[in-house]
């Protein structure tokens, strides 16, 4: 898989990248992530890439023209599954989007700054509008950076244990039981029995009664579609 990330300020979103299951699946070639600094697309002397709105109104807007440089070149280069567009007013990204992504070849993702970018960019390339929240960000970057380590992680041979990912909280739409390790006692705080047990068919079902139970306590809106 491959990532193209455009931004205006890399150095938000490239740290996440350099550390930990990231930048291992990066150094084993499981997916490649570039990063895209608009600035270098401005043909502007002064590499300007934001103008005030027309209408007026309080913050910049990214304009349109460095961003079709950016975008047309790569798509030039690749066909790409999906161009994505960081956005508050985006669907909300969720395990299923995370999994659907994950399948894909090659995506580019657009982080907005300021007020966002000129309207005619996403009418014109992007095709999906993303949001990790309810909440107004900064940039797109954050959330970009959430959105690929989301489905990253996904991709086979990330996680060293492929079952790692498939027992995540969401994956079979409950949340996470929970989890323990050694010591089995620490301040007199006990871990449950029967996980020292060996028993591992009454651990699996342990685990799958205590999922459904936590889910039905914190979030009992992802059981109303069963
Ligand atoms: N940019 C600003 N806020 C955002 C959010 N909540 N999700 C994605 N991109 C954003």
């Amino acid at each position: 898989m491959r990532i193209d990330i455009i931004t205006v300020v890399p150095e938000l979103i490239q740290s996440p990248f350099a550390a930990s299951i990231l930048r291992r699946a990066i150094d084993n070639g499981l997916v490649e992530v570039h990063f895209h600094n608009i600035r270098d697309y401005s043909t502007n002397k002064h590499k300007q890439v934001d103008d005030y709105q027309f209408g007026g109104g309080a913050g910049m807007v990214l304009m349109i023209e460095p961003i079709d440089k950016c975008i047309s070149g790569l798509k030039a280069e690749r066909d790409y599954d999906e161009i994505i567009y960081m956005t508050p007013d985006g669907e909300t990204l969720n395990q299923g989007i995370a999994n659907a992504l994950s399948l894909k070849k090659n995506i580019i993702i657009l982080c907005g700054h300021y007020k966002g970018v000129d309207q005619r960019v996403r009418d014109h390339f992007i095709t999906r509008e993303i949001s990790i929240g309810d909440y107004v960000l900064s940039g797109g970057e954050l959330g970009a950076a959430v959105l690929a380590d989301a489905v990253i992680r996904l991709i086979p041979g990330v996680l060293n244990n492929e079952t790692s990912a498939l027992t995540d909280s969401f994956q079979d739409g409950l949340l996470a039981p929970p989890i323990y390790t050694r010591p089995a006692e620490y301040k007199g705080w006990k871990v449950p029995d029967l996980l020292t047990s060996g028993n591992f068919p009454k651990i699996e079902a342990w685990r799958e009664e205590q999922a459904y139970e936590h889910t039905k306590k914190r979030r009992p809106d992802l059981l109303d579609d069963e």
